[in-house]
C-alpha cells in the first residue's frame, strides 16, 4: 500500500502540466453577433436589423476617423464620420433601451475617407497622439453612450512600434477610466496590417477582448477547409484570443455563406472555438432585408 502512494507522484505531476495550457486556452463558444453599421450612406438604422434576443448583439459604428476637414491627417483628434444623422445618441439610447442585449461600439480608421483617400495612421509623436485621441475619443464616448471600441486602421504612415504603443497606451486609458469595458481589433492577412496588429498584440493583448479578423479578405472561393486552416493560423497568431468567424454582404472575398460558411461554423463549434461571427455590414444587408443576420443569430442561438 505505501508503495502506491509513492508511485502516484510522479504520474500526478506530469498530468498537472498538461493540463496548464488547457486551462489557459481561449473560452468555448459564445453566442456573440457583431455587425459594423453606418459607413456607407444607405440610410440604414439600429431598428432596421433583426435581433434576436437570446444573443449579444454587438453594433460597431463605422468610423471614428483622425482625420480634418481637408482630408489630412489630424494626429488623434477623431471626429465622428459614421451616418450621425441614424445613428446619432437618441437612436443608441432607443435600441439599447428596447432591446438589453446590445452593446454599442466605435470603431477607428478604416479603409477610406472621401471620394477615395485612404486613412493612414500617422501619429505625429506617441505622447501627442494619444493625448489628442483619449481627449476627443472620451468625448465622443460620453455623448454616444458607448460600450467599447474597434481598431481599425488598414494603411500605416508609421512603424509596428508606435502603432502598438499608441493603441496600446488607448486602451489602457480607455479601460481604466471605464470609458469603454470592451476593445477589439480587425487585422486582415497583409503582412505590413499583421506587423503591426502582431506587434500591438504581443504587447497589450490582454487589453483585447475579440480579434474580428477579416476572413471575407481572402480569395473569393475559400472553401471550408481552407477556412478551417486559416482560422487555426490566425488563432495561433492571436494566441488565447477570440478570434472571431466572418462574412462579408458586399459581395468581398473568403467563405461565403452560399459555399459553406455555417458548415464551417458547425466544426468550430464541435470543437468549442466558436467566439462569435461578425459581418460586414449591416449598410450592405440592407436590401436583401438582413437574411443572413437572421441565420447567424439563428445558429449561435442553437449552442448549447
Ligand atoms: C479637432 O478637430 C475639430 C474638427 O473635427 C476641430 O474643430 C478642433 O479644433 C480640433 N481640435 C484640436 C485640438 O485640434
Ligand atoms: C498590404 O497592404 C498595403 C497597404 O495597404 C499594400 O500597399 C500592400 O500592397 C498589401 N500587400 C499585399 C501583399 O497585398
Amino acid at each position: 500500500m505505501e508503495m502506491k502512494k509513492t508511485l502516484l507522484l510522479p504520474l500526478i505531476f506530469p498530468v498537472f502540466l498538461f493540463a496548464v495550457p488547457i486551462i489557459h486556452a481561449a473560452p468555448g463558444n459564445s453566442k456573440l453577433l457583431r455587425e459594423y453599421i453606418g459607413a456607407e450612406g444607405k440610410n440604414v438604422k439600429f431598428s432596421d436589423v433583426p435581433i434576436h434576443s437570446d444573443i449579444e448583439f454587438h453594433f460597431i459604428l463605422s468610423f471614428a476617423i483622425d482625420y480634418s476637414t481637408s482630408l489630412s491627417p489630424s494626429n488623434g483628434n477623431f471626429s465622428v464620420q459614421w451616418d450621425k444623422h441614424n445613428l446619432g445618441p437618441s437612436a443608441i439610447a432607443s435600441i439599447k433601451a428596447r432591446k438589453p442585449s446590445v452593446k454599442v461600439a466605435m470603431s477607428l480608421g478604416g479603409d477610406t475617407i472621401g471620394e477615395n483617400t485612404h486613412v493612414h495612421f500617422a501619429p505625429k509623436s506617441i505622447n501627442s497622439w494619444v493625448s489628442n485621441a483619449v481627449a476627443s475619443l472620451t468625448r465622443i464616448a460620453k455623448e454616444y453612450d458607448l460600450d467599447g471600441i474597434d481598431i481599425d486602421y488598414e494603411h500605416f504612415s508609421s512603424d509596428p512600434d508606435t502603432f502598438a504603443e499608441c493603441i496600446g497606451q488607448l486602451l489602457t486609458h480607455l479601460k481604466q477610466n471605464k470609458i469603454v469595458s470592451f476593445a477589439s481589433i480587425a487585422p486582415y492577412d497583409n503582412a505590413t496590417v499583421q506587423s503591426n496588429y502582431l506587434a500591438l498584440w504581443k504587447k497589450y493583448g490582454h487589453l483585447i477582448d475579440y480579434v474580428n479578423f477579416q476572413f471575407y479578405a481572402y480569395d473569393k472561393g475559400t472553401t471550408v477547409s481552407q477556412f478551417m486552416k486559416y482560422f487555426e493560423d490566425q488563432s495561433c497568431n492571436y494566441r488565447d484570443g477570440k478570434v472571431l468567424v466572418s462574412f462579408g454582404t458586399d459581395g468581398s472575398g473568403g467563405l461565403s455563406p452560399a459555399k459553406g460558411f455555417f458548415e464551417a461554423c458547425g466544426r468550430l463549434k464541435r470543437l468549442r472555438k466558436l467566439h462569435g461571427i461578425f459581418i460586414w455590414s449591416a449598410d450592405d444587408s440592407k436590401k436583401a432585408g438582413f437574411r443572413l443576420e437572421k441565420q447567424s443569430q439563428n445558429f449561435l442561438a442553437s449552442i448549447q
